[in-house]
Protein backbone atom coordinates (compact mmCIF):
# COMPACT_ATOMS: atom_id res chain seq x y z
CA UNK A 1 0.00 0.00 0.00
CA UNK A 2 1.46 3.01 -0.63
CA UNK A 3 0.05 4.57 2.71
CA UNK A 4 2.19 2.45 4.35
CA UNK A 5 5.13 5.36 2.67
CA UNK A 6 3.38 8.59 4.39
CA UNK A 7 4.52 9.72 8.23
CA UNK A 8 1.81 12.47 8.15
CA UNK A 9 -1.43 13.81 6.41
CA UNK A 10 -0.29 17.38 5.86
CA UNK A 11 -4.13 18.19 4.13
CA UNK A 12 -6.81 15.50 3.99
CA UNK A 13 -9.25 15.58 1.62
CA UNK A 14 -11.91 17.83 3.32
CA UNK A 15 -9.06 20.82 3.78
CA UNK A 16 -7.77 20.50 0.11
CA UNK A 17 -12.19 20.63 -1.06
CA UNK A 18 -12.17 23.96 0.99
CA UNK A 19 -8.77 25.39 -0.24
CA UNK A 20 -9.72 25.06 -3.93
CA UNK A 21 -13.04 26.44 -3.49
CA UNK A 22 -11.66 29.34 -2.25
CA UNK A 23 -8.90 29.69 -4.47
CA UNK A 24 -11.61 28.83 -7.36
CA UNK A 25 -13.96 32.29 -6.07
CA UNK A 26 -11.33 34.37 -6.15
CA UNK A 27 -10.28 33.69 -9.57
CA UNK A 28 -14.30 33.51 -10.84
CA UNK A 29 -14.03 36.88 -9.44
CA UNK A 30 -11.14 38.30 -10.58
CA UNK A 31 -11.46 36.79 -13.97
CA UNK A 32 -15.39 38.18 -14.78
CA UNK A 33 -15.13 39.59 -18.11
CA UNK A 34 -11.45 38.45 -18.91
CA UNK A 35 -10.16 36.11 -21.63
CA UNK A 36 -9.37 33.56 -19.10
CA UNK A 37 -7.07 30.55 -20.22
CA UNK A 38 -5.96 27.76 -17.21
CA UNK A 39 -2.44 26.60 -18.19
CA UNK A 40 -1.69 23.29 -16.39
CA UNK A 41 1.70 22.71 -15.50
CA UNK A 42 1.94 18.75 -16.05
CA UNK A 43 1.82 16.73 -14.40
CA UNK A 44 2.06 17.52 -11.04
CA UNK A 45 -1.11 19.81 -11.27
CA UNK A 46 -3.30 17.68 -12.98
CA UNK A 47 -5.23 16.78 -9.89
CA UNK A 48 -5.25 20.13 -8.41
CA UNK A 49 -6.38 21.63 -12.02
CA UNK A 50 -9.38 19.16 -12.30
CA UNK A 51 -10.33 20.14 -9.12
CA UNK A 52 -10.00 23.82 -9.36
CA UNK A 53 -11.62 24.20 -13.08
CA UNK A 54 -14.68 22.88 -11.51
CA UNK A 55 -14.40 25.35 -8.91
CA UNK A 56 -14.39 28.43 -11.77
CA UNK A 57 -17.80 29.48 -12.57
CA UNK A 58 -16.80 31.75 -15.42
CA UNK A 59 -15.81 30.98 -19.27
CA UNK A 60 -12.36 29.49 -19.49
CA UNK A 61 -10.06 27.54 -21.83
CA UNK A 62 -7.96 25.48 -20.81
CA UNK A 63 -4.48 23.77 -22.15
CA UNK A 64 -1.51 21.76 -20.88
CA UNK A 65 1.96 21.90 -20.96
CA UNK A 66 4.80 19.37 -19.79
CA UNK A 67 7.90 20.17 -18.28
CA UNK A 68 10.87 18.80 -16.26
CA UNK A 69 13.34 20.04 -13.73
CA UNK A 70 13.21 17.09 -11.50
CA UNK A 71 15.25 13.96 -11.83
CA UNK A 72 14.28 11.10 -9.31
CA UNK A 73 15.91 13.60 -6.27
CA UNK A 74 14.23 16.00 -4.24
CA UNK A 75 15.71 18.53 -5.37
CA UNK A 76 15.42 20.98 -8.47
CA UNK A 77 18.10 19.85 -11.13
CA UNK A 78 18.18 23.86 -12.20
CA UNK A 79 17.58 22.87 -15.82
CA UNK A 80 14.01 23.11 -17.22
CA UNK A 81 13.37 20.77 -20.35
CA UNK A 82 9.88 21.23 -22.07
CA UNK A 83 7.96 17.83 -23.56
CA UNK A 84 5.14 19.29 -24.17
CA UNK A 85 4.13 23.06 -25.53
CA UNK A 86 0.79 24.52 -25.57
CA UNK A 87 -1.84 24.17 -28.45
CA UNK A 88 -3.89 27.40 -28.11
CA UNK A 89 -2.59 30.58 -29.20
CA UNK A 90 -1.96 32.65 -26.44
CA UNK A 91 -3.29 36.48 -27.84
CA UNK A 92 -5.45 38.71 -26.17
CA UNK A 93 -5.92 35.66 -23.30
CA UNK A 94 -5.53 36.18 -19.27
CA UNK A 95 -3.30 33.03 -19.10
CA UNK A 96 -3.21 31.89 -15.42
CA UNK A 97 -0.83 29.29 -14.89
CA UNK A 98 -1.86 26.56 -12.64
CA UNK A 99 0.37 25.01 -10.76
CA UNK A 100 0.81 21.97 -8.00
CA UNK A 101 4.11 23.39 -5.79
CA UNK A 102 6.45 26.74 -5.73
CA UNK A 103 9.74 25.59 -4.45
CA UNK A 104 12.71 27.13 -6.11
CA UNK A 105 10.56 28.74 -8.55
CA UNK A 106 13.05 28.10 -11.40
CA UNK A 107 10.42 25.89 -13.35
CA UNK A 108 7.24 28.45 -13.32
CA UNK A 109 10.18 31.67 -13.91
CA UNK A 110 10.95 29.88 -16.83
CA UNK A 111 8.06 28.76 -18.17
CA UNK A 112 6.67 32.46 -17.65
CA UNK A 113 9.44 33.83 -19.33
CA UNK A 114 9.20 31.61 -22.06
CA UNK A 115 5.24 32.58 -22.69
CA UNK A 116 5.50 35.86 -22.00
CA UNK A 117 7.22 36.38 -25.50
CA UNK A 118 4.08 35.08 -26.98
CA UNK A 119 1.99 38.29 -26.66
CA UNK A 120 -0.56 36.97 -23.83
CA UNK A 121 -2.97 39.76 -22.37
CA UNK A 122 -2.15 38.87 -18.71
CA UNK A 123 0.06 36.48 -16.99
CA UNK A 124 -0.82 35.32 -13.32
CA UNK A 125 0.41 32.42 -11.36
CA UNK A 126 -1.65 30.06 -9.16
CA UNK A 127 -0.27 27.18 -6.99
CA UNK A 128 -1.57 24.91 -4.77
CA UNK A 129 1.18 24.71 -2.21
CA UNK A 130 3.89 27.53 -1.85
CA UNK A 131 7.46 26.70 -0.16
CA UNK A 132 8.37 30.63 0.22
CA UNK A 133 12.15 29.61 2.20
CA UNK A 134 13.10 27.63 -0.87
CA UNK A 135 12.71 30.64 -3.25
CA UNK A 136 15.73 31.25 -6.03
CA UNK A 137 14.07 32.67 -8.99
CA UNK A 138 12.20 35.93 -8.90
CA UNK A 139 8.65 34.67 -9.48
CA UNK A 140 5.54 34.82 -6.74
CA UNK A 141 2.13 33.43 -6.67
CA UNK A 142 -0.71 35.75 -7.51
CA UNK A 143 -2.98 32.88 -5.91
CA UNK A 144 -1.82 30.79 -3.34
CA UNK A 145 -3.48 28.33 -1.84
CA UNK A 146 -1.47 26.97 1.53
CA UNK A 147 2.36 27.41 2.87
CA UNK A 148 4.45 24.38 3.63
CA UNK A 149 7.50 23.92 5.29
CA UNK A 150 10.52 22.74 3.82
CA UNK A 151 9.38 19.24 4.01
CA UNK A 152 8.83 16.73 0.94
CA UNK A 153 5.21 15.92 0.37
CA UNK A 154 3.93 14.03 -2.21
CA UNK A 155 -0.38 12.84 -3.29
CA UNK A 156 -2.86 14.97 -5.45
CA UNK A 157 -0.75 15.12 -8.04
CA UNK A 158 2.40 15.58 -6.34
CA UNK A 159 5.01 12.86 -6.79
CA UNK A 160 8.16 11.15 -5.59
CA UNK A 161 10.11 9.31 -8.39
CA UNK A 162 6.90 9.69 -10.21
CA UNK A 163 5.10 7.64 -7.21
CA UNK A 164 2.43 8.97 -5.01
CA UNK A 165 0.48 10.96 -7.28
CA UNK A 166 -2.87 9.15 -6.64
CA UNK A 167 -3.60 9.60 -2.81
CA UNK A 168 -6.23 11.65 -2.24
CA UNK A 169 -4.58 13.82 0.39
CA UNK A 170 -1.26 15.24 0.57
CA UNK A 171 1.29 14.03 3.01
CA UNK A 172 4.62 13.67 4.31
CA UNK A 173 6.62 11.44 2.89
CA UNK A 174 8.71 9.41 5.47
CA UNK A 175 12.55 10.60 5.17
CA UNK A 176 13.84 6.59 4.78
CA UNK A 177 11.95 6.49 1.66
CA UNK A 178 14.14 9.18 -0.26
CA UNK A 179 17.80 9.72 1.89
CA UNK A 180 18.83 5.93 1.07
CA UNK A 181 18.46 6.71 -2.94
CA UNK A 182 19.89 10.35 -1.99
CA UNK A 183 22.82 8.14 -0.27
CA UNK A 184 23.36 6.74 -3.64
CA UNK A 185 23.25 9.54 -5.75
P1 LIG B 1 10.76 24.52 -8.65
O1 LIG B 1 11.26 24.79 -10.04
O2 LIG B 1 11.88 24.23 -7.70
O3 LIG B 1 9.83 25.60 -8.12
O4 LIG B 1 10.01 23.15 -8.72
C1 LIG B 1 8.67 23.01 -8.88
C2 LIG B 1 8.35 21.55 -9.13
O5 LIG B 1 9.15 20.72 -8.27
C3 LIG B 1 6.94 21.26 -8.75
O6 LIG B 1 6.07 21.45 -9.83
C4 LIG B 1 7.03 19.81 -8.30
O7 LIG B 1 6.86 18.95 -9.41
C5 LIG B 1 8.41 19.65 -7.76
N1 LIG B 1 8.43 19.72 -6.27
C6 LIG B 1 8.94 20.69 -5.48
N2 LIG B 1 8.76 20.43 -4.16
C7 LIG B 1 8.09 19.26 -4.12
C8 LIG B 1 7.58 18.44 -3.04
O8 LIG B 1 7.66 18.74 -1.84
N3 LIG B 1 6.95 17.29 -3.43
C9 LIG B 1 6.81 16.91 -4.72
N4 LIG B 1 7.25 17.65 -5.76
C10 LIG B 1 7.90 18.80 -5.46
MG1 LIG C 1 7.29 16.59 -9.87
Amino acid sequence: MIEDDIEKVYFSREELADIVSKLGAQISKDYENKNLLLVSILKGSVVFMADLMRAITVPCNIDFMCVSSYGSGTRTSGTVKIIKDLDIDLKGKDLLLVEDILDSGVTLSYVSALLKTRNPNSIRVCTLLDKPERRIADIKADYSGAHVPDEFVVGYGLDYDEKYRNLPYIGVLKREIYSNAQNKE
